[in-house]
Order: structure tokens, then C-alpha cells, then sequence
């Protein structure tokens, strides 16, 4: 079949069908913000950082304009600077790097455990120097990372952790929410998230009273009232349109990430004889699968094969940071982060979410066996 010309049967994300779902609430909800006539910073933001804060079991959360801005920000916060080191994963998005690179620090790959993905914590003790500031695991895929070693070396060598839970809205590691097992959090609620906005949106939770303070600050151009500044801030603030969608969202996470486990557990089942490594379970962590990611080394071959079938797939990420024009002066070796540098290759993201139908996980299956056999 010509690629081009196959209808596409099985879309990655089909967020139109989450906005179905509830759109007589989320209405309901901007029709409220807009006959409120408060835009900015108002009473939905209040709503939504307090049942935000609660739903992660953490003391604040502030909110902000983007992930980017949630990690960028705490690190600002945490007073890092020019020529500080901050230790990241190697396969990540590229955002957890630029949060440590964008005030002028140098983000310091680890490279991640080969079946988790995640920070691999042998790795971490290692990289930390007398300039290393920060450690920022990420969640990646809605997987928690292996947090109580991570945070023992981070305790053991005076770091700061960051968790970077973009990708892991409402998973659990050893019962705790994720975002409430650090120093701070950053969360992204860009639309494709497991709780996405409208648009762009982020947010961080803290316990830290004064962190989640001078965040605040910061995002509001450094003003704890209006027209004086203490601090150079920005402007980086959650709508009250996108925090009032938020709340009708936040009601339903639970049971959509439950319907994600769902689709999980049919792709474990359907691809157990096949070739395909699939992703590790772990078992003491609840994922969230913001992606179900598999491994393959024919991963081109059966791109291509599913989308000539219809089947839309995605590569989370093909090019790490550490190959990226923007951070080819660090001169991070290849060689020296070989698990991430064999992802690249390897890794294809099948259809996962909320509204995926038991006929759509049926013929993603069937088409995958097919090309296996
Ligand atoms: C792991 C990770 N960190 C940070 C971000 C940045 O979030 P945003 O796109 O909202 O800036 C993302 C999402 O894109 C992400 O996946």
C-alpha cells in the first residue's frame, strides 16, 4: 500500500475524542472565564494550584507558562549559575537540558538504565564534581525513576533534586505521587500530556514555602505587588482559560491513566511473542504510560510498515541532546552515554491513550505480528 494514500486508521493521540468526552464541562468552564472578565492570575489559577498541590500530595504548587519555564525557573530559584553543573539523563527531552543551559549552566548527561529508560542511579555519584548543583531525574514516558537511590547520592553530595515529572502526571512511586519526592517538580500541561491544556502550561510543586515563593516571583516579572520589582523575573504565567480546563481535566486523570494502563496491558499481551522489547514494568512504581515505547532494531522497517497499515507512530526522541547542534560544544563522547545513543536507533512509540478502542489496540497488534512474522 502506498504510504501517502492510506487512510489513517489508528492516529497517535486523538485529543479531539478527549475533548468530546467532556466538553460539556470544559464549556461550561470557559464560558465562565469569559464572562468573568479575569484573564490572568485570577480565581481559576488559585483553584487549580491548590487542587493540584493536593492531588500530588505536595504543600504548593505554582503555576507557570510551560514545563520549560517550571524547570528553568526552580533552577533560577535555586540560585544556579553561570558555570554550576547540573546532572540530567542523556535520553530525555530536550527541555530538561535547556533548563540548566538557559542560566548559562552546564547540563551533564548520565545515561539511563537500559530496561527502565530513567536515570540510571549507579551512574549518578560518578558524575557529580565539586560544581555539580542539581540533579534532575526524569519520569520519562510516565515511568518513575528508581527515586529513593537517586535521592540518597543527592542527599550524600548536597544536591538539589529536581524531579522532572513532564511525562508522569499522577504515577506513584512506592505509593507516593510522583512531583511530591524531591526538592521540587516541574510538570508540563502541554496538550499531549496525561493532563493537557489548550495550549501551553506548566507548573512546579514544592513543599519549600520560600521556593515555591521565589518562583512565584519570578514568573510575575519579580513582583510581589504590583509595580515593584525585586527580582529580575519574567513573565510566565497559566491562564485562567487553561487552569479552568485544568480543573475539569484533573477530575479525570485517575481514570484515564487507568484506561492507558488498560491499553498497556493488551499491547503486553498481544506482543508477548513477538521479537519486540517491551517496556519494563516496575514493581514498585505505578506507570502512567504517556508512552509505550518498544525496542526494536528494525525500528525504520517497522515504522514504515505501520504507517503504511495506518497505524501513526512516534520516536520519543530521535536525536538526544547530546547530538544536538545546540550542545555540540560540550563535547559530550558519544561512547560515554551507550544506552541512550542505542534508544535513538531503536525505540518506536505505538498509539496510547484514553480513547484508543479495543478494535484500534486489536489492529495495531495484528498489523505488528504480521510484520513479525
Ligand atoms: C520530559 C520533559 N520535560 C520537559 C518538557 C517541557 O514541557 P513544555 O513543552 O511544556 O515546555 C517536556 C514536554 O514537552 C518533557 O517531555
Amino acid at each position: 500500500m502506498d504510504r501517502t494514500s492510506a487512510a489513517t486508521r489508528v492516529p497517535f493521540l486523538d485529543l479531539g475524542l478527549a475533548f468530546a468526552e467532556l466538553s460539556d464541562r470544559i464549556e461550561a468552564a470557559v464560558q465562565r472565564v469569559l464572562s468573568s472578565g479575569r484573564y490572568v492570575l485570577g480565581p481559576e489559577v488559585t483553584a487549580f494550584e491548590q487542587e493540584f498541590a493536593d492531588f500530588v500530595g505536595a504543600r504548593h504548587c505554582v503555576s507557570v507558562g510551560s514545563g520549560l519555564d517550571a524547570l528553568g525557573l526552580v533552577v533560577e530559584a535555586c540560585g544556579v549559575s553561570p558555570g554550576d553543573e547540573v546532572v540530567v539523563p542523556a535520553h530525555t527531552f530536550v527541555a530538561t537540558w535547556l533548563a540548566a543551559s538557559r542560566v548559562g549552566a552546564v547540563p551533564v548527561p548520565v545515561d539511563v538504565d537500559p530496561r527502565g529508560y530513567t536515570l540510571d542511579p549507579d551512574l549518578l555519584e560518578a558524575a557529580v564534581t565539586p560544581k555539580t548543583r542539581m540533579v534532575v531525574p526524569v519520569h520519562i514516558y510516565g515511568r518513575p525513576t528508581e527515586m529513593d537511590a537517586i535521592a540518597g547520592v543527592a542527599a550524600r553530595c548536597g544536591l538539589f533534586l529536581l524531579e522532572d515529572a513532564a511525562q508522569a502526571h499522577g504515577a506513584r512511586y512506592r505509593g507516593a505521587r510522583v512531583g511530591s519526592l524531591g526538592g521540587a517538580a516541574a510538570w508540563s500541561f502541554y496538550p499531549g500530556k496525561n493532563l493537557g491544556a489548550f495550549g501551553d502550561g506548566g507548573a512546579v510543586t514544592t513543599d519549600d514555602a520560600e521556593l515555591a515563593e521565589r518562583v512565584r516571583l519570578l514568573r510575575d516579572y519579580g513582583a510581589p505587588e504590583k509595580y515593584r520589582h525585586e527580582l529580575a523575573g519574567t513573565n510566565s504565567r497559566l491562564d485562567e482559560l487553561q487552569a479552568a480546563v485544568l480543573r475539569v481535566k484533573l477530575e479525570h486523570l485517575d481514570e484515564w491513566n487507568d484506561r492507558r494502563r488498560s491499553v498497556a496491558a493488551r499491547y503486553f499481551d498481544g506482543l508477548a511473542e513477538t521479537d519486540l522489547v517491551l517496556p519494563e514494568v516496575p514493581s514498585d512504581a505505578e506507570h502512567v504510560w504517556h508512552l509505550f515505547v518498544v525496542r526494536t532494531r528494525q525500528r525504520d522497517a517497522l515504522q514504515r510498515w505501520l504507517a503504511d497499515a495506518g497505524v501513526e507512530t512516534g520516536i520519543h526522541y530521535p536525536r538526544a541532546p547530546h547530538r544536538q547542534p545546540v550542545f555540540a560544544d560540550l563535547g559530550v563522547e558519544p561512547e560515554s552515554v551507550p544506552v541512550t545513543e542505542a534508544l535513538q536507533h531503536e525505540i518506536l512509540s505505538l498509539p496510547i491513550g484514553p480513547h484508543l478502542s479495543d478494535e484500534q489496540i486489536g489492529y495495531v497488534v495484528d498489523r505488528i505480528r504480521a510484520f513479525a512474522s
